[in-house]
């Protein structure tokens, strides 16, 4: 035993004196050799840099911790180790924007030992498509409960990019415009934080797998260099945390052309694989609800003669969907807790008590008849101790009532999370620090366990975590349509879905509520409207992916118009397959998608406030077959200010080998169905 402890301790110092002697410089490329990731000990300080194609793209960029009262992981340290492996595998979705995915890297994990000999990690994955690198802190003896103050970790970029970001720390959480500045007049912001370089190059830096830690915004220091700011507890520590554990990892995805980010899979490869095991309860599909028509006051959450969730308004809904092919209705405000300020009183929501004229029993029997859910709502007001207290009694309820969905909603400021401390006190919590994060999982964990899926609004951001709980299937966290219909501000500017599938949908799918027909709603809302044309609501189908997709205006805006709402009953929400066919960011995307379960193709195109045409070739169809290409397109004389609702439906014959131009009014879009002619 002593002998062998010795060889320990000798192979252990041999190893830290041949790495000093070596400089301590270790690298790490791609698999196709683009992309190489250098990880440095300088004075016994970590660093990393990463070259793509031969180009800086990170400067050394400092790594490490600053922890409560423990001087482990700040500076001082010492490699002791270095492994390499590889991995490659192709893993297939459950749904998703594209089937099958290539898991395929370089890994490279460091051992460091720092004051008083605690280790830390570093592992770094290199995909042909950016990087991932996390911190692991292994079980140990010198370390076991610790709190971080800060993490170290930099990116410190080429030059002052232009970025498309929304400032962190605010009281609307997710749900601001994206500004467009250089990074150097940036505020602290949100991830994924999208910048495009003097050279072209489009970079995202996010994180992936978000679990039991702080979310990491980004702080812009002087000379392009951008460092972690985590969201802290309401006592100012970073994250509570003990050994062994592995933070989430640190992204930057790199690409030459902005579509390539969108067809990037690194941030769910670096996810864990599927733990929840069957998932045929799992099941994408559109949705109608009683939503919209409270956003324009034509009903009421809370009780009264204009409450909008009653029995008899669930069963038309229902109707309408079965009728139309949805298979879900959301109802929103259907449980008491509604009266009053809702948002100051989010403890007094129950999610198993329906107010009066709400029978839920009777409700989602007439659902089972017409096979279509009920989506059940729970709206907690940013009260998770209310919200927890419930939450088995109320998936189990729903779970015998036949609900398959829940949509959650945390309307609050973004530091109104109370939290009752270990002394009994309420401490207000950060609505995207580890507190909430906790939470978070906490309510996909137990709607796994009553096979419910989770839709989320006024979320945590979406880190990839759908492909280890497939049940975590969507959520808003950007601003969506709703912001049409009370915007103080006029609503979306028409550029706003041309810069959403680059940021925000880089980290996962977006419940963004499209398809409003009655695009100005005079007599309700005189002062909003929707910035768009007819035929971009339509586009939004295919260019803002979601698994559960809304039909979001009211049924008698569809009935009017069955022509334009074909498409919307058409267009599927999961994929086979996925191809950006051509982008500008802030101008204008083209996204085409195969639908999983039959040969037809479907293609959304959108532009921001100004007019285009984009010339397309259809080669992604399948060679040799023929196809009636089912066009929405905008009316030669559209405009989304002045005259919106101009659409026209058009059918051709193509192939792979045809050309399209595609025309988009200002603020407006296309959509197309590619059906395979049999
Ligand atoms: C705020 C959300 O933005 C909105 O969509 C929802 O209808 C209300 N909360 C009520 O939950």
């Amino acid at each position: 035993m002593k002998i062998l402890h010795l060889f320990k301790w000798f192979s252990l110092i041999f190893s830290m004196l041949l790495f000093a002697a070596c400089g301590s410089s270790e690298q790490v490329t791609s698999p196709d050799g683009q992309i190489k990731v250098t990880f440095l000990l300088k004075k016994g300080i970590p660093y990393y840099n990463a070259e793509y194609k031969g180009q800086r793209v990170i400067s050394d960029s400092r790594l490490g911790f600053v922890l409560k009262d423990n001087p482990a992981f700040t500076s001082g340290f010492s490699l002791v180790k270095k492994s390499e492996s590889t991995f490659d595998e192709t893993w297939t979705q459950p749904w998703g924007e594209v089937k099958d995915i290539r898991n395929h890297y370089n890994e490279m994990m460091i051992s460091l030992l720092g004051a008083n000999e605690a280790e830390l990690r570093i592992v770094f994955r290199i995909f042909n498509d950016g990087v991932g690198f996390r911190y692991e802190i292994p079980d140990q003896k010198s370390l076991s409960d610790f709190e971080i103050l800060d993490e170290l970790t930099e990116f410190n970029l080429s030059g002052d990019h232009k970025a498309w970001w929304i400032g962190a720390y605010q009281d609307n959480r997710y749900e601001y415009l994206y500004t467009s500045t250089p990074i150097s007049e940036m505020d602290t912001v949100h991830t994924p934080l999208t910048m495009e370089t003097a050279d072209g190059l489009y970079l995202s830096i996010h994180e992936a797998a978000l679990v039991d830690y702080a979310s990491m915004t980004i702080a812009s220091l002087p000379g392009n260099t951008l460092k972690a700011d985590l969201v802290p507890w309401s006592d100012g520590v970073k994250v509570k945390t003990s050994a062994p554990m592995k933070t989430p990892w640190r992204t930057i995805q790199i690409a030459e052309k902005p579509g390539d980010l969108i067809t990037s899979y690194l941030i769910l490869n670096l996810n864990e694989p599927n733990k929840l095991g069957d998932t045929s309860w799992i099941e994408p599909g559109k949705y109608v609800g009683i939503w919209w028509e409270m956003h324009l006051d034509k009903s009421t959450w809370s009780q009264g003669p204009r409450h909008g969730a009653t029995t008899q308004k669930t069963k038309k809904y229902m109707d309408f969907a079965a009728k139309y092919g949805f298979k879900g209705v959301l109802v929103e405000g259907w449980n008491i807790g509604w009266d009053g300020d809702w948002i100051k009183n989010g403890d007094k929501f129950s999610f198993t008590q329906a107010y009066d004229d709400f029978d839920i029993e009777a409700v989602t029997a007439y659902a089972a008849n017409k096979d279509v859910g009920l989506i059940g709502h729970n709206e907690t007001g940013g009260a998770v101790m209310n919200y927890e207290a419930q939450l088995t009694d109320g998936f189990k309820m729903y779970n015998s009532l036949g609900v398959k969905a829940v949509k959650t909603g945390y309307v609050n400021y973004a530091r109104g999370i109370k939290r009752m401390d270990e002394k009994g006190e309420i401490q207000n919590e950060w609505h995207h620090g580890q507190h909430m994060v906790q939470h978070y999982q906490k309510v996909v964990d137990e709607a796994a366990k009553y096979h419910i899926m989770v839709d989320v609004h006024e979320p945590i951001k979406a880190t990839g975590l759908r492909r280890t709980y497939p049940n975590m299937m969507t959520r808003e966290g950007a601003r969506g349509q709703e912001f049409n219909a009370w915007s103080a501000d006029g609503g979306n500017p028409p550029e706003h879905e041309t810069i959403l599938p680059f940021t925000r949908l880089l980290g996962g799918p977006m419940d963004f509520t499209p398809g409003i027909f009655d695009l100005t709603y005079e007599k309700e809302k005189p002062n909003n409207r929707v910035n768009t044309t007819l035929a971009k609501q339509l586009a939004e189908y295919v260019v803002l992916y979601s698994p559960l997709q809304m039909a979001a205006d009211l049924p008698e805006n569809y009935e009017k118009n069955l022509k334009p709402f074909q498409f919307i009953r058409d267009v599927p929400c999961d994929w086979q397959d996925t191809r950006v066919l051509n982008a500008t960011i802030g101008d204008y995307v083209t996204i085409v998608r195969k639908d999983r379960h039959s040969a037809d193709w479907y293609l959304g195109s959108v532009s921001d406030e100004n007019s285009r045409s984009l010339d397309i070739t259809l080669d992604f169809l399948e060679p040799g077959k023929t196809y009636t290409a089912q066009i929405y397109r905008d009316a030669d004389d559209a405009d989304w200010k002045s005259n919106p609702y101009a659409i026209a439906i058009d059918e051709t014959s193509v192939t792979n080998m045809s050309k399209l131009t595609l025309k988009l009014a200002a603020g407006g879009g296309t959509a197309i169905r590619f059906k395979i002619d049999n």
